[in-house]
């Protein structure tokens, strides 16, 4: 297993941003910045274009790599995509599947986020797969219906084996990079109902052993207050992981958060 909910994770998801010389400054930079390494867990997850000379400065470190999402076919015609193997090739032991831009701008559906799950399991990686809700979705009290029907469609057909190897984010789309973000309450309400689903449909040992993290504008100052709350395992940021300095300070918050729950 790559990962355990005895320690914090903390996934910094890049996004579209960083050439390869700045990719390798940021990780250079954490290495400096004594993340805490053996208490908490660290996944960076740069664009495709920098994760091999990621990966290369990484080695023998802690920190693991993910990719920002995958095809999921093993290989083919398809211009400008990237399957698993690839992914494999070049360090990377998570996958982030379904992100809400992906689902917005790009079309995905829990169909394919369902397939992509499938395969990257085939090829022993770590999905991260996100769900959430829109503001519009939250105001009309829909909020728990739409993750409901997220994690049945994107996790339809695995069995509970395959489940404790994935890991779930509750993004609310609302709070990724609007600088809003949910409320220790709000996000806990979500994630033990993430939790229970789970507890219901794959058993106790299933829904106890699972990482949920939260994502939606985590920054230094929210850290703390989100991750003391009992079903919050970790967060996975967007904007203030782009920062060394803030992604460490993110990192501290997180660890204290677990050493007072
Ligand atoms: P944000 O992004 O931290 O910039 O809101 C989070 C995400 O998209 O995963």
């Amino acid at each position: 297993m790559n990962f355990t909910n005895e320690k914090p994770f903390i996934a910094g998801n890049w996004k579209m941003f960083k050439t390869i010389p700045e990719a390798v400054d940021m990780v250079q930079k954490l290495h400096d910045a004594s993340l805490g390494l053996e208490k908490a867990q660290f996944v960076v997850i740069p664009p495709y274009t920098a994760l091999n000379e990621v990966s290369r400065v990484l080695k023998g470190s802690p920190v693991q790599i993910g990719a920002q999402n995958m095809h999921w076919e093993e290989q083919g015609a398809f211009t400008g995509e990237v399957a698993a193997p690839m992914l494999k090739d070049v360090g990377c032991t998570f996958v982030v599947i379904g992100h809400s831009e992906r689902r917005q701008l790009f079309g995905e559906t829990n169909e394919t986020v369902n397939k992509k799950i499938n395969t990257a399991l085939t090829h022993g990686l770590v999905p991260i797969m996100c769900i959430g809700e829109s503001l519009e979705e939250r105001e009309k009290g829909h909020t728990i219906s739409k993750v409901q029907a997220q994690i049945t469609e994107g996790l339809e057909g695995l069995d509970a084996e395959k489940v404790l190897r994935i890991i779930i984010a509750y993004e609310p789309i609302w709070a990724i990079g609007t600088g809003l973000t949910a409320t220790p309450n709000q996000a806990q309400e979500v994630h033990a109902f993430i939790r229970s689903a789970l507890a219901e449909k794959h058993g106790n040992d299933v829904a106890s052993y699972a990482i949920i993290l939260y994502g939606g504008s985590v920054k230094p100052e929210n850290t703390f207050s989100l991750l003391k709350e009992n079903d919050i395992n970790g967060a996975l940021v967007g904007g203030a992981s782009l920062n060394a300095a803030s992604f460490a300070e993110i990192a501290r918050e997180a660890i204290k958060a677990y050493e007072e729950k």
